[in-house]
């Protein structure tokens, strides 16, 4: 026989701060922040928007490297383009996901589209950096572009509940992205009063970021609204409920790895094990190791 499951229940709760990041565009971020520098294994989350942008208004985050770990961009709303140093570009629109393995080191620009900076419009979206294991910091970049219509989605039978399968496993419905450690990342849609329940394993560290309305967590109903991060404690599953007083669903990404037992250097764009690594990775930056962005109608 297994063993009995066991429920994990809300040990904090951290409400995001705003930022600005990149050329200037605002986001809402739980971590890092004064006094919660990481979730391990995950090195930070930033809710971009929901911004309603007008002509010549939205900004991005132009030109800058990464080394040591994995980006992770999921758009709700709008269109996002980036190019990197390998030569590699593209355009992520809702649903969308560009899952960055940094790795060695890449150059990258990620901008609003060319169409959403000229005309305006809504860009909504998040952002996750998640660490990677020292054997694996310096592995080649990879990328892993899902569109929205391969990211794997799945409801209850009523319906009622609903999730977008980004990384892991949630109703039978397992993801298409290869994540270096194990790591669960799904965005989950629960209409008010709903209920389910999803297994997550014992080793693995278990955060829940509520974005729209709210949602109870555990069955002591412990309440979790938009903007705030739950960090939950051990156990082998989650149960989230959408708050039946509530208007609209109940919206949160689920997220979950196992953490890393090793020390954590880090330096904006740079999350090594070492402070001489990092020096390396700044010193291999400026002598144009991780790469240059080429373009063809660029005056640089
Ligand atoms: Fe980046």
């Amino acid at each position: 026989m297994g063993k009995t499951a066991t429920e994990r229940t809300v040990e904090r709760l951290v409400t995001a701060h705003r930022q600005r990041e990149g050329a200037g565009f605002v986001v809402r971020r739980p971590f890092p922040t004064y006094g919660f520098e990481m979730a391990n294994p995950f090195l930070l989350l930033d809710e971009m928007g929901p911004a309603d942008y007008g002509p010549g208004e939205a900004v991005g985050a132009p030109d800058h490297p990464h080394r040591g770990f994995e980006t992770v961009t999921y758009l709700l709303e709008g269109e996002f383009e980036h190019e990197d140093s390998a030569g590699h570009r593209g355009a992520l629109g809702p649903g969308d996901v560009q899952w960055m393995t940094a790795g060695d080191g890449v150059v990258h620009s990620e901008m609003p589209s060319a169409r959403l900076r000229a005309e305006g419009g809504r860009l909504h979206g998040f952002q996750i950096w998640v660490n990677l294991p020292a054997r694996a910091k310096r592995m080649p970049p990879r990328y892993q572009e899902v569109p929205a219509s391969r990211i794997p989605a799945a409801s209850t039978e009523d319906g009622r509940v609903q999730v977008r399968v980004i990384a892991g496993e949630a109703l039978g419905t397992r993801a298409v992205i290869e994540t270096v450690i194990p790591i669960i990342y799904q965005d989950w849609k629960l209409s008010p009063g709903s209920e389910v329940v999803q297994p997550v394993a014992a080793e693995l560290a278990a955060y829940v970021y509520v974005y729209q309305g709210s949602v109870q967590v555990s069955a002591d109903g412990r309440k979790v609204s938009a903007g705030q991060l739950a960090v939950l404690g051990p156990g082998t599953e989650v149960r989230l409920a959408g708050a039946a007083e509530s208007k609209e669903p109940g919206r949160l990404l689920l997220l979950a790895g196992k953490p890393l037992d090793e020390p954590v250097a880090r330096y904006g764009p740079f999350v090594m094990n070492t402070e001489q690594e990092i020096s390396e990775a700044i010193d291999d930056y400026r002598r144009g190791r991780l790469g240059v962005i080429s373009r063809a109608s660029a005056s640089h």
